[in-house]
């Protein structure tokens, strides 16, 4: 039995008698910035920097250290990132035109986090702390292809995925995936953005170019020298389990201003914070419409003021500035600006539409699942053990699916925590959600609903890779598995609960 085993079943008796306290108060010695001390909205909003490809939809992309500067006033911070670029890169396809990444790990030996978790069950002493698997989040690929967290190659290698594109038009996130380390490699920088453009979506007229602004959201805590700073578990007693900043970074920069015209943008929001779910909202309550999730175009525009958006998830919305001419305000998130808007005074020219229907999404009927699972979501002890369907990583696959079937699954959260659910390889849509009894679950292993079952809003109803599983809820998903055989993951993407077991392997077989 490996080691780590006998450490994670060590672990889990010794779980009733941990006393370890957490707090986010601070520590003796504290070593962190006050963010919110920092003058808000000093700095423009970075726009990502667009990678070039070498030949025609092929891309190196080196993974390497260089410094930015987050805001102002503070000197320059070491980080991470793929390319060379002080702004997130990003990457355009268009669908049914294949891409190419040579991913090279140009890394140091020393990771920029130097203490790597002590508890983690996966995190390979021995092994390279500067390990990477790149994976291209919402692609529909193949397992070489996907960034499976076991397939990491270490600084000096490099390692060459391609991307079929063959989907609909959506917004992806390109991030680290290694095992027991992603979520040190994405809060160092390892984190982009790709927006795979089809016909569709082009002859609908929506705000283009630079009025279509992607916004990469994360937080982060820095060190009083401005140096990214994760809690140490030894000093703080634990493992940390969520990771919560106090900076708040929109395209790199703590909290900045973007000038805008008094017309339609369009905006591509992704959540790439470790663990913050930010529900978002203009401090003005200023109405905006929801037209796209995770895997692309919606039905129709949903109009709202507010939404949540959960770590790994993208949303795309229009926002009409015309309604708030000379005005200034702020996209709030969690009870933090994130960033301010600052709207001119002038009318401006606007041929872009807001379009009534923007495609057509069927509804998957429930009789076409061959089958149904009910897997758990649970935490077990205090400290640090969650698991789905009781399952550490390691174990054997349990999830197989024959290769085109419909399958519904149940995720059944029994917690007090609201988990997002991510699948790789493929798309799903939300059915509903209800709440159970847990304690019965607990005693008897069977569901006892105390709730009606809910639909999910209106901004769920297209199709998804990652499900926002509220806590002691089950909440129902139904996944054709249009991929190709091989084995794929699927996990929590609050990046603490992913490391510390909350991914599990599936296959999917012919
Ligand atoms: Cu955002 Cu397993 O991925
Ligand atoms: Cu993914
Ligand atoms: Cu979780």
């Amino acid at each position: 039995m490996p080691s780590c085993w006998t450490r994670r079943e060590a672990l889990l008796g010794a779980a009733a008698l941990l006393t370890a306290t957490r707090s986010s108060a601070q520590l003796p010695g504290d070593p962190s910035l006050d963010a919110r001390s920092l003058t808000s909205f000093v700095d423009p909003l970075p726009l990502p920097e667009l990678l070039k490809a070498t030949s025609p939809n092929h891309y190196a992309i080196t993974m390497q250290p260089r410094l930015s500067r987050l805001h102002r006033d503070l000197p320059l911070t070491r980080a991470w990132s793929y390319g060379s670029s002080a702004v997130p890169p990003l990457i355009e396809a268009r669908k049914d035109q294949p891409t190419t990444v040579e991913w090279i790990n140009a890394l140091p030996e020393t990771p920029l986090i130097s203490h790597q978790g002590f508890m983690v069950m996966d995190a390979h002493p021995g092994e390279s702390p500067c390990r990477t698997s790149p994976h291209l989040h919402g692609a529909h690929v193949d397992t070489k292809n996907d960034g499976f967290p076991e397939n990491w190659f270490a600084p000096g290698h490099s390692y060459t995925c391609h991307y079929p594109n063959a989907q609909d038009a959506m917004a992806l996130w390109f991030h680290d995936h290694a095992m027991g380390v992603n979520r040190f490699n994405i809060y160092a920088g390892l984190s982009g953005m790709y927006l795979l453009r089809d016909e569709q979506e082009a002859a609908l007229n929506l705000p283009r170019g630079k009025y279509e602004i992607p916004l990469m959201l994360c937080d982060r805590i820095l060190t009083k020298d401005a140096q990214l700073y994760y809690p140490n578990p030894e000093q703080t007693g634990d493992e940390e389990d969520e990771f919560y900043g106090d900076a708040m970074l929109v395209n790199g920069k703590i909290q900045p201003f973007c000038d805008v015209e008094a017309r339609r943008y369009r905006l591509r929001l992704f959540n790439t914070a470790n663990a913050r779910t930010f529900p978002l909202q203009f401090s003005n309550h200023l109405p905006f419409h929801i037209i796209g999730s995770d895997q692309g175009l919606l039905a129709a525009p949903v109009a709202t003021t507010r939404f949540d958006l959960a770590p790994g998830e993208r949303a795309d919305v229009i926002v009409d500035f015309s309604q708030t001419r000379g005005e200034t305000f702020q996209l709030i998130g969690d009870g933090f600006d994130l960033m301010q808007f600052r709207v001119s005074a002038q009318r401006s020219q606007d041929e872009s539409t807001l379009p009534k229907q923007l495609r057509t999404i069927t509804r998957i009927a429930e009789n076409t699942a061959t089958r149904t699972r009910l897997l758990t979501l649970a935490e077990y002890g205090e400290n640090m053990v969650m698991l789905l369907n009781g399952k550490f990583w390691h174990e054997p696959v349990t999830e197989i699916v024959q290769a085109g079937s419909t399958e519904i699954w149940q995720l059944a959260n029994l917690s007090d925590d609201m988990h997002p659910i991510h699948l790789h390889a493929v798309r799903f849509q939300i059915l509903d959600r209800r709440t159970i009894n847990v304690p019965a679950y607990f005693a008897t292993g069977r569901v006892e609903y105390t709730g009606p079952v809910t639909p999910p809003l209106p901004w769920e109803r297209g199709w998804k890779d990652l499900v926002q599983c509220p806590p002691r809820s089950i909440t129902r998903i139904i996944v054709p598995f249009a991929a190709k055989p091989g084995r794929y993951v699927w996990h929590c993407h609050i990046l603490e609960h992913e490391a510390n077991d909350m991914m599990r392997p599936f296959d999917v077989v012919v």
